[in-house]
């Protein structure tokens, strides 16, 4: 499954967050902004492959009634973020949205800090995938570039991974970023010799994406703080629209 464009799926959760930020308790008032739907739907115009939202436990920015208003817009490929719980497995069985991915979640973390451990928890984490996928539902798990999480992930039956890029983007402009670039290629390299469709993200802004597009196999780019940054001077449809013009594989 090879398009010529690498995917781009433009998680909207800090849309969510600044929103919280006013209207934490009042999300749902017809004053509350920004539009988290609208704010979608433009990212979806500026030509978004795919929209990403995590639905956390703590419900600190995605809340359920945006991912269920975000579901209904015409068109979108929908990846659900979402930790390993029974609660959110329910939750997407009902939804049966086109994509879930597996994250770890602590509530003390800003944002998604480490990978899934995969290989400490293959039961849990197979269990999971099946019922997933018994709903239709493409699996993806979101593990750090280590050669035993992929294989862990080959042996829960998860068709996708999500190299977590966020090790390579702290490093950026430091020697260490080459280091970091060059593990995440040799799990490239790894996922996609073992079956595994692979994507990537975390971290990733408008400056390292040229040295996270030397990365073979990718397939889909998930890409959110730095996009939404970008919107705030933009707009969130020319924001994504840059962002995708780069997103060209190298010859
Ligand atoms: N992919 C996953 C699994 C994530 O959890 C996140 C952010 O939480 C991203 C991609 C996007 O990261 P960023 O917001 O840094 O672009």
């Amino acid at each position: 499954m090879s398009h010529p464009r690498i995917q781009l799926g433009v998680n909207i959760d800090h849309a969510a967050t600044l929103r919280q930020a006013r209207y934490r308790g009042a999300h749902a008032s017809p004053h509350a902004e920004p539009d988290v739907v609208a704010f979608t739907r433009e990212a979806l115009a500026g030509g978004a492959d795919g929209i990403t939202v995590h639905l956390r436990e703590d419900r600190r920015h995605i809340q359920d009634a945006d991912v269920l208003a975000i579901a209904l817009l015409p068109g979108i490929r929908l990846n659900l973020e979402m930790a390993c719980t029974a609660a959110m497995v329910e939750f997407a069985c009902r939804l049966r949205p086109a994509a879930v991915c597996l994250v770890p979640e602590s509530r003390e973390e800003v944002t998604t800090e480490g990978g899934l451990d995969v290989a400490g928890q293959l039961t849990r984490v197979r269990e999971t995938t099946r019922a997933l996928k018994a709903a239709g539902i493409e699996v993806s798990l979101f593990i750090g570039p280590d050669a035993p999480q992929i294989k862990a992930a080959v042996a829960v039956g998860a068709p996708v991974v999500e190299l977590h890029t966020g090790a390579f983007a702290n490093a950026w402009k430091n020697p260490a970023a080459e280091t970091e670039l060059a593990r995440l290629r040799s799990a490239c390299d790894q996922a996609h010799e073992l079956g595994l469709i692979v994507n990537a993200g975390h971290g990733i802004n408008y400056d390292n994406i040229r040295a996270v597009l030397t990365l073979p196999h990718l397939h889909e780019l998930n890409i959110g703080h730095s996009i939404v940054a970008r919107s705030m001077f933009t707009g969130i449809r020319s924001a994504v629209a840059e962002m995708k013009s780069h997103l060209v594989r190298p010859a």
